[in-house]
C-alpha cells in the first residue's frame, strides 16, 4: 500500500525553502538563481566573509563526509575498505569543486546527525532522507535521489506488504532509519500503521538482511535500492515485494546555517541530477 505523507511534504517544504534562499529546488528548474559561484550570498552579512565555511575548509585542506558505509549502491566497503557507492562519488565532486581533499569517516547511521552537529564533519552523505524531525536539526541540500521504503522477505512467504499483515510480525531494521520508524509504527513520521511488531535493529541494513536471509525474522524494512542490492547479494533466499510503503527523498545534510557550502553541494547535484545519478546508482549495484 503507498502513502504519501510527511516525508515528501517535508521535501517539497524544503524545496519551496531553499528557493527562497537562492538554492534551486530539487527537480524543477528554478528561475532566478545564480547560477555560478555559490557564494551564499544570503549568509553574507553576518560574518566578513561571503563564504565563511568555504574558506575554513581551504584552510584546513579537507572536506570531512559522514556516512555508515552499510548501504550499497550509496555506500559500502570496497575490496581495499575503502567506502565507495554513489554519495563518496558525487562528494569527491564537491571536493574537487572547493578544491580541497575528501576524508570520509564510516559510523553508525544512528549517530551521523549528532557527530555532524558536534562539527565531527562538514556534511552527511548517506542516503539520507529529509525528514521533518531532521530538519529541526540540520539543513539538507536539494534532493538527489527519489526512493521508498520497501518489504523484503525469505523467499516462499506469503506475507504481503501489507500494515496489517506486518503487525505483530518480526521485522529487521537498520536502527535509526525511516525503515525502522516505519516497522515501529510511527504514524506521524511515516504514515505507518503497522501495530506492536517485533523490530530488531541492527547497527547495518546488509546484516539486517543476513539475518533475514538466516530465518531469524519475517521481513525487513529497507530503502528501495538497498533492498534490491540486499536481496541480490542473498542468492535466491530473499524476495523483494513490489509495493512501495513511503515516498521519499534523499539528500546530503550539512549543519544548520552554512548556506555557503549549501549553494556549493546544491551546484554539484545539480549537475548529478536525473540521469547521472541513475547511472553512478546502476554502476554501484550489484556488489555484496
Ligand atoms: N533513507 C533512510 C533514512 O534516511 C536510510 C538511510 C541509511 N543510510 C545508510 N548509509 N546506512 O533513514
Amino acid at each position: 500500500m503507498k502513502k504519501k505523507f510527511s516525508l515528501a511534504l517535508a521535501a517539497m517544504m524544503l524545496a519551496g525553502v531553499l528557493t527562497a534562499c537562492g538554492g534551486n529546488g530539487g527537480g524543477n528548474a528554478a528561475t532566478g538563481s545564480n547560477p555560478s559561484s555559490g557564494s551564499g550570498a544570503a549568509s553574507s552579512a553576518a560574518s566578513g566573509s561571503e563564504t565563511p565555511t568555504i574558506d575554513a575548509i581551504k584552510a584546513k585542506g579537507e572536506i570531512v563526509m559522514l556516512t555508515n558505509a552499510q548501504f550499497p549502491p550509496f555506500e559500502y566497503l570496497g575490496d581495499d575498505g575503502s567506502v565507495q557507492g554513489v554519495d563518496p562519488d558525487i562528494a569527491q565532486a564537491v571536493a574537487d569543486k572547493i578544491g580541497v581533499e575528501l576524508k570520509i569517516v564510516d559510523m553508525d547511521f544512528d549517530g551521523i546527525i549528532d557527530a555532524l552537529k558536534a562539527g565531527k564533519g562538514d556534511f552527511a552523505a548517506a542516503g539520507m532522507t529529509i525528514t521533518e524531525e531532521r530538519l529541526k536539526e540540520v539543513d539538507f541540500s536539494d534532493e538527489y535521489v527519489t526512493s521508498s521504503q520497501m518489504v523484503v522477505v525469505p523467499a516462499g512467504s506469503d506475507l504481503k506488504a501489507d500494515d496489517a499483515m506486518l503487525s505483530g510480525k518480526n521485522i529487521t531494521v537498520q536502527e535509526g532509519t525511516t525503515g525502522d520508524w516505519y516497522a515501529s509504527g510511527d504514524t506521524e513520521t511515516t504514515g505507518s500503521e503497522i501495530k506492536d511488531a517485533q523490530v530488531l535493529r541492527y547497527k547495518s541494513a546488509v546484516e539486517a538482511g543476513m539475518m533475514l536471509a538466516q530465518g531469524k525474522a519475517d521481513a525487513m524494512i529497507v530503502d528501495q535500492k538497498p533492498a534490491e542490492a540486499i536481496v541480490a547479494a542473498q542468492g535466491g533466499k530473499l524476495v523483494l515485494l513490489p509495493e512501495k510503503l513511503t515516498d521519499e527523498h534523499y539528500a546530503f545534510a550539512i549543519q544548520k546555517g552554512q548556506e555557503d557550502l549549501q549553494a556549493v553541494i546544491n551546484e554539484v547535484l545539480k549537475e548529478y541530477n536525473g540521469e547521472k545519478v541513475d547511472e553512478l546508482i546502476t554502476q554501484h549495484m550489484g556488489i555484496e
